[in-house]
C-alpha cells in the first residue's frame, strides 16, 4: 500500500513510518525542516500549512492511505497563538481530506481525548465531545473536517491520551520528562486529581497503522487500556524503574494556574479497539516495559 504520514519526525508519525516500511508499504514521510528520522521511505520537506505544496505533493504520490498524527500539540501554545493552531489542526486536516477525497484514499486522523471535557470520563467512543480550550476546540474541529469532507466508509478517526516514548523527539513528553527527572533524584509534581488514558508511542502507532491497512471507518481511541491518576502512574514507574517513590509530589490541578483547561476526569474506554483489532491496546505494565527497554536501547 502507498501511505502518506504527515508529522514523520514526530512522537507517534516516526514509529508510524517504521512500522509501515516493516509491513512492506511504500511510504512518503511529511515534515518541516530536514530529515530527522532514517528508514526505506521517501521523505518530503512539507510545511503543511502550505495548502497549495501539500496538495501537489500528495497529487505527485498517489496515496491509498493518508495518516495524519501532525499537528500543533503544545496544548499552552495553541491557547496563545489560536491561529496557529487553527491551521495546524483545522486547515491542515481539510487540505488531506480533500486530496483523500480526490484521489480515493483512505483518512486515518488522530485526534485526542481533550475533545471531552473531562468531567465524567472515561468516554465511550460515540460519547458527546465539549471541548474546552483552544487545542481541544481546534482538535475536535479538525475531526468534523474530516466528517464533513469525507464519505463515512473513507475515514478514521484514532483519538490517543498522554502519549510517551523514549528517547525525546527533542519535546518533552510525559513519560521521558518523568523518568529523566526522578532518575536525577529530582522531585517531581504529579496531578492526583487528573485520570487520563496514558499510551506508549509504538503501541498508538500500531493501533494506527491498522485502522489504515484494514480501511476501518469511524471513531476509534487508539490508546492504553488503563486509566489511572497521574501520581498513580509515577508511583508505577518508580516501581519499574527503581526510583524513590518519595520523589514523587502530589500536587493538584486545581491549585495550578494553566494558560489553557485540562480535562481532569478524562479517560477513553477502548472496549472497541481491544475487539477489533489485532494490536490491542497496552497495559500500563507492558507501556512501562517497553520504555524500560527503549531507555537501555538509548541510554
Ligand atoms: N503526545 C500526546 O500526549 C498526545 C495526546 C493526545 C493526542 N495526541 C495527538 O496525537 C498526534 C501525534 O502526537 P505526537 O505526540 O506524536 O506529536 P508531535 O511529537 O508533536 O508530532 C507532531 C509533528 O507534527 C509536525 N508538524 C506540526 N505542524 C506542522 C507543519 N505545519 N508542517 C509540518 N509538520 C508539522 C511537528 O513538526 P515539528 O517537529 O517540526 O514541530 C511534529 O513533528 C497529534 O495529532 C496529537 O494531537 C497526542
Amino acid at each position: 500500500m502507498r501511505v502518506v504520514v504527515t508529522g514523520s519526525n514526530g512522537l507517534v508519525g516516526r514509529r508510524l513510518v517504521s512500522q509501515l516500511v516493516e509491513r512492506g508499504h511504500e511510504v512518503l514521510g511529511l515534515a518541516r525542516g530536514a530529515r530527522r528520522v532514517e528508514g526505506a521511505f521517501t521523505y518530503a520537506s512539507v510545511d503543511l500549512t502550505d495548502g497549495p505544496l501539500l496538495t501537489e505533493t500528495l497529487g505527485g504520490f498517489k496515496a491509498e492511505a493518508i495518516i495524519n498524527p501532525a499537528g500543533m500539540t503544545d496544548v499552552d501554545g495553541c491557547e496563545r497563538d489560536p491561529v496557529a493552531a487553527w491551521n495546524a489542526n483545522v486547515g491542515v486536516v481539510a487540505t488531506l481530506a480533500r486530496a483523500a477525497r480526490t484521489a480515493g484514499a483512505h483518512l486515518v486522523h488522530v485526534s485526542t481525548d481533550y475533545v471531552f471535557d473531562g468531567e465524567d470520563g472515561p468516554y465511550a467512543v460515540d460519547a458527546k465531545p465539549n471541548p474546552r480550550g483552544t487545542y481541544a476546540l481546534t482538535k475536535h474541529a479538525g475531526e468534523q473536517t474530516v466528517k464533513a469532507l469525507l464519505p463515512a466508509a473513507q475515514w478514521s478517526i484514532a483519538r490517543t491520551a498522554v502519549v510517551s516514548g523514549w528517547p525525546s523527539t527533542g519535546k518533552n513528553n510525559f513519560g521521558y520528562w518523568l523518568i529523566s527527572t526522578l532518575a536525577r533524584g529530582q522531585p517531581v509534581p504529579l496531578f492526583s486529581d487528573q485520570w487520563v488514558s496514558t499510551s506508549h508511542a509504538t503501541n498508538v502507532a500500531a493501533m494506527v497503522a491498522e485502522l489504515a491497512e484494514k480501511r476501518l471507518p469511524g471513531l476509534w481511541h487508539t490508546c492504553g487500556a488503563e486509566v489511572m491518576d497521574r501520581v498513580t502512574f509515577g508511583r508505577r514507574v518508580c516501581e519499574r524503574f527503581g526510583f524513590d517513590p518519595a520523589l514523587i509530589k502530589p500536587s493538584r490541578m486545581a491549585d495550578v494556574k494553566l494558560a489553557s483547561p485540562r480535562p481532569a476526569k478524562s479517560g477513553l474506554d477502548v472496549t472497541k479497539t481491544a475487539q477489533t483489532l489485532d494490536a490491542r491496546p497496552w497495559t500500563v505494565a507492558r507501556a512501562l516495559d517497553e520504555l524500560f527497554r527503549e531507555r537501555q536501547e538509548h541510554p
